[in-house]
């Protein structure tokens, strides 16, 4: 199985399918028939997900990962006065977002390895990103390790053995590097469980599986 973290740092990769994602994530219309039709989801749930950045308070020490062009970024609020830190392994990627949100904090790093303190967050976003890392468990226990205390891990990623037809798509994906191992429903509630995270969330619709989990006190 090709290394799905380096392959998304090979610009030709990002030039082509990364640009492809972005371009029909910006387009929540298309976004939506492809979810519906692959993975039989309802692909408008991560939008309004996404919505989570512009409520929060003024202050608040947000961590995106992996934040790839900037979808989650873009949802900043103007004037929101929060600390926002986007993470990507690829420096293809993070370039995109650079170039859409030059005055967000933007750093390269793998998600299993962050150069942050523990507990530095109050939230945590990690949006379309477990399906694509190495060790989505390893992924969990880190984000976990930097949040605060009650702090809050949210998000989204495909999930295996939902659907047939997106067990064939993600297979594909996973062959080209596009895609991690990912895992199942159960696999995602043992990351959780054991980085010592309480799941408020998770649930799935199709196979995208919505997730909401607080670092125990
Ligand atoms: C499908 S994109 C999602 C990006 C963004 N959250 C969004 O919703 O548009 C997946 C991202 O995972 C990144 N990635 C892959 N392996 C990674 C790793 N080990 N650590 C951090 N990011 C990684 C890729 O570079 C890519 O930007």
């Amino acid at each position: 199985m090709p290394d799905v973290s380096r392959v998304w740092q090979r610009p030709f990769f990002v030039r082509t399918v990364g640009s492809s994602y972005e371009w029909a994530m910006q387009r929540p219309r298309v976004a939506a028939g492809f979810g519906r039709v692959v993975m039989g989801a309802d692909v408008g749930r991560i939008y309004r997900a996404m919505a989570v950045v512009a409520e929060m308070p003024d202050g608040t020490d947000i961590l995106d990962v992996p934040c790839g062009g900037g979808a989650v970024i873009s949802r900043i609020r103007p004037g929101q006065r929060v600390r926002y830190v986007g993470v990507d392994v690829s420096a293809a990627m993070l370039d995109r977002a650079r170039a859409r949100y030059g005055d967000v904090e933007l750093v390269k790093a793998s998600i299993d390895r962050m150069p942050f303190a523990d507990n530095e967050f109050d939230l945590c976003l990690c949006f379309n990103g477990l399906h694509c890392v190495p060790d989505p468990g390893a992924a969990v226990a880190e984000m976990a390790r930097c949040l605060r205390p009650g702090g809050r891990l949210l998000g989204e990623f495909a999930v295996r053995g939902q659907l047939a037809r997106s067990d064939a798509y993600m297979s594909v994906l996973r062959a080209a590097g596009a895609f991690g191992p990912a895992g199942t429903i159960r696999d995602a509630r043992r990351w959780f469980t054991e980085a010592g995270l309480a799941l408020d969330a998770l649930d799935c619709t199709g196979a995208i599986a919505h997730f909401d989990a607080r670092l125990r006190e």
